[in-house]
């Protein structure tokens, strides 16, 4: 994709190893403009850590790299080790991190970037509480956000609970006022994520290109799909966070819907859950007076992936790679 083309964007991170796989893609992908890290998989200071040893192990170190909020704005912290293992990135060890961070906050990274490219994109592929903060400190910044594509929520089932996906359970204050923001929103959610997972014949194919990253990446998912056959019985880890980066390159990867979301915010079984109203998809949804039925749409909701599509832009991706 030639450089004029490519969406200019901020990844908003928790790495993760799936939080890794986004930012390969998406520095081939994106015009890339930085990494700004959050608490999620692990507490702040790893996440910042192994989004540092990423950016140094795929030789992407002209990526800045900036610190973010370390506690969600109102719940108590959780954080998803269980999958991702006590550092983040268990599973193939990485040389400690050189690369610096640069010293001002996300917040304020995320506003000056506003201010200075036309058209910013933001992927958020963990918990909302960087970008919530900085609507809240800057209230005019959607006037310049082209249009945000999270990983988070879920059409279907939760993760992190029966009804809640992992990072808008983390932070669901932060997720209402993301999604009450008027930011035009792709939300990558569970019910489409879960359908791409790194079995072992993918993780073959990656093996299969034969270089120092692609064989890194390879022994990450090894480790990644094998707490991910523990934990939920899948065939292989899910590429939740590289998709969120796939809905902004290929438009033949996921397929959308406009429906309202709302963020539960007080429920006992579904505080987190994103509760998406899809009844005007329904045919004759409409009130006595004709009008369509369910709130005014606020995000566009991925309901449908081609995941050997997504598999063929990931593998194409990493072979670029040395
Ligand atoms: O629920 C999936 C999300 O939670 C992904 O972003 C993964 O990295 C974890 O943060
Ligand atoms: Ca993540």
């Amino acid at each position: 994709m030639s450089s004029h083309q490519k969406p200019t964007a901020i990844i908003d991170c928790d790495p993760g190893h799936d939080d890794v796989m986004a930012i390969l893609l998406g520095a081939r992908v994106l015009d890339l403009r930085g990494l700004t890290t959050v608490f999620g998989n692990v507490d702040l200071e790893q996440t910042t850590r192994n989004a540092r040893q990423t950016v140094e192990f795929a030789e992407l170190t002209a990526i800045p790299i900036v610190k973010g909020m370390a506690q969600p704005l109102v719940r108590d912290i959780r954080h998803g080790a269980h999958v991702h293992g006590e550092s983040g990135l268990d599973g193939p060890t990485l040389a400690p991190p050189t690369v610096p961070v640069r010293e001002d906050l996300a917040t304020d990274f995320l506003l000056a970037q506003s201010h200075e490219v036309e058209n910013l994109t933001l992927v958020p592929i963990g918990p909302l509480t960087n970008i919530a903060t900085a609507l809240r400190l800057d209230p005019s910044l959607p006037e310049r956000i082209k249009e945000m594509s999270v990983m988070g929520g879920s059409l279907t089932a939760g993760n992190a609970t029966p009804t809640a996906e992992f990072n808008i359970w983390c932070d669901p204050e932060a997720a209402h006022v993301v999604f009450s923001s008027g930011i035009p929103i792709k939300m990558v959610g569970l019910n489409v994520t879960r359908q791409v997972a790194a079995t072992p014949e993918r993780r073959g194919q990656i093996r299969g290109i034969g270089s120092r990253t692609s064989t890194h990446v390879a022994d990450m998912l090894d480790f990644y799909s094998e707490r991910y056959r523990v934990v939920s019985g899948m065939p292989g880890g899910a590429m939740h966070d590289p998709l969120a980066v796939a809905a902004l390159v290929d438009p033949d990867i996921l397929r959308f819907e406009p429906m309202h979301v709302a963020v539960e915010l007080r429920g006992t079984h579904t505080y987190g859950m994103t509760v998406c109203d899809a009844r005007h998809l329904r045919a004759g949804s409409t009130d006595a007076l004709g009008t369509p039925r369910g709130e005014t749409p606020n995000a566009e909701v991925a309901v449908e992936v081609n995941a050997d599509r997504f598999w063929e832009l990931f593998l194409d991706v990493l072979a670029t790679y040395q």
